[in-house]
């Protein structure tokens, strides 16, 4: 329950990026030593994951709330819970790592957020079988491969650059002999930081944010200790609630060139940002000049923070448009919007923002992890107390997310509703 049309003002500390962890965690899986991993988000898909590496042998356990030792030496490869791994999208970096292990996988469909048709798999099978894998037909049971003589090297070309195939070619050379190649990689921070990490371990990772990617492999790697980096989506996410809401919020933790396709954004609306060496402040008198934006793979302005800004387009000053390139059905949470007043006409790939729209508090449902941050914002905006179902989609991505907002003087509520899943009530996943 949000009561909005307050001003929002003072510091939120951003926490580890979600998207850097889950990979990470999974290669924790590819090591026999302990990784330490510290600036690890309390959110509910690392809950999930961590969940999934202990009921397939590994442990774990949280030394503080946010530093998590995992050791992989009892790894039991092609055991995943189906239950658990159906919850979340990275669950799908498994193939990568137990190919790479032991030559075989086996895993449930991964979940998803509903935010393309189909959520294809096919980049990353194509490079296992680039790697040598004989893949399976995705079946009704999921994904299969075997590798009969083990995986070799290979040059994998993507015919887009995707986060989560890349993530996975990575993962299934690291101990693969000899020099995997990755042409047209993803680029995200992200990948950056998954090789680090894996550098850190002994892996040989060169080219990690470039478009070209080559593995060396090693025969094993050793345990390291390694600070996940800050969440740019979390922090591009209070960016554009203060833009919308109005006031002064500062945003520790971060690193601002992560966020340059954002905070250039925000320029362009009228929002004042200043960036310091691990600092953003954002600064707004909450009324927005209409721009147009056009999602795009990293360093372009990403899909993760499109429904967001479709927000801020919704009340600011004059049309804009918003052109989606990566998911085709990333605007379900134009449909809530509806709900309190505003009409955004969108197809699969563009939104036509009419602007000028006023917000009104109303009953909304989360569509998915970042419908959902954007329904956090537009009721942070609206007059009267608007009412979010569906938040454990929410609690899948932003740790501590009403504790922070209530920091800066927000009015926020969280009502609990028993409903039956695991810890943090994990739903289908980003
Ligand atoms: N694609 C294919 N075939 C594939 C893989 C991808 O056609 O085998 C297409 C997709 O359909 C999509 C595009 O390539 O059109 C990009 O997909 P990508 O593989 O990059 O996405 P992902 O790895 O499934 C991750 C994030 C998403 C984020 C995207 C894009 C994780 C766990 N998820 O998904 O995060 O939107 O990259 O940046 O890292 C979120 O956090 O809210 C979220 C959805």
């Amino acid at each position: 329950m949000i009561t909005g049309g307050r001003r929002l003002n003072g510091t939120i500390a951003i926490s580890g990026m979600k998207n850097a962890a889950l990979p990470i965690l999974f290669a924790c899986a590819l090591n026999r030593e302990t990784c330490v991993l510290e600036n690890v988000p309390y959110v509910s898909d690392v809950l999930t994951t961590l969940s999934i590496l202990e009921e397939m042998g590994i442990s774990v356990e949280w030394r503080s709330s946010t530093t998590v030792a995992v050791n992989a030496a009892g790894f039991r490869p092609c055991t995943s819970p189906d239950n658990l791994v159906s919850k979340i999208r990275a669950s799908s970096y498994l193939m990568g790592v137990e190919l790479g292990v032991c030559g075989r996988t086996h895993i449930a469909y991964p979940g998803g957020c509903k935010i393309g048709a189909a959520r294809p798999l096919n980049y990353h099978t194509s490079g296992f079988e680039a790697m040598g894998a004989e893949m399976d037909p995705p079946n009704g049971h999921g994904f299969s491969g075997y590798a009969p003589d083990g995986l070799h090297e290979g040059k994998i070309t993507f015919d887009a650059p995707s986060v989560g195939a890349t993530v996975n070619i990575i993962l299934a050379a690291v101990l693969t002999p000899g020099v995997t190649t990755i042409i047209n990689a993803a680029r995200e921070p992200h990948i950056v930081a998954l090789g680090n990490f894996l550098n850190m371990c002994g892996a040989k990772v060169t080219g990690a944010g470039t478009s070209e990617i080559h593995i060396e492999g090693v025969s094993a790697l050793h345990g390291c200790t390694y600070p996940i980096i800050p969440d740019m989506i979390e922090a591009g996410t209070y960016m554009a609630a203060v833009a919308g809401t109005g006031g002064c919020i500062t945003l520790t933790g971060v690193i601002p060139k992560h966020l340059e396709s954002v905070t250039s954004k925000l320029r362009d609306m009228g929002v004042d940002v200043e960036e310091d060496e691990d600092s953003i402040t954002v600064s707004s008198e909450g009324q927005l000049k209409a721009v147009q934006i056009t999602t795009a793979p990293y360093p372009g302005f990403p899909t993760d923070m499109q429904p967001q800004f479709g927000v801020l387009l919704a009340v600011a000053n004059g049309a804009g448009i918003i052109q989606e390139k990566v998911w085709e059905q990333r605007f379900a949470y134009l449909d809530e919007l509806a709900r309190m007043g505003a009409s955004v006409p969108y197809n699969s790939f563009t939104a036509f923002t009419p602007g000028n729209q006023k917000l009104y508090a109303s009953s909304v449902t989360a569509t998915d992890l970042r419908g959902g941050a954007a329904m956090v914002i537009a009721a942070l905006i609206a007059e009267g107390t608007t009412e979010i179902k569906n938040i454990h989609y929410i609690d899948r991505g932003y740790d501590n997310l009403i504790g922070k907002l209530r920091e800066v003087g927000a009015c926020i509520v969280r009502e609990e509703v028993f409903l039956e899943s695991t810890p943090l009530q994990a739903g289908s996943s980003s």
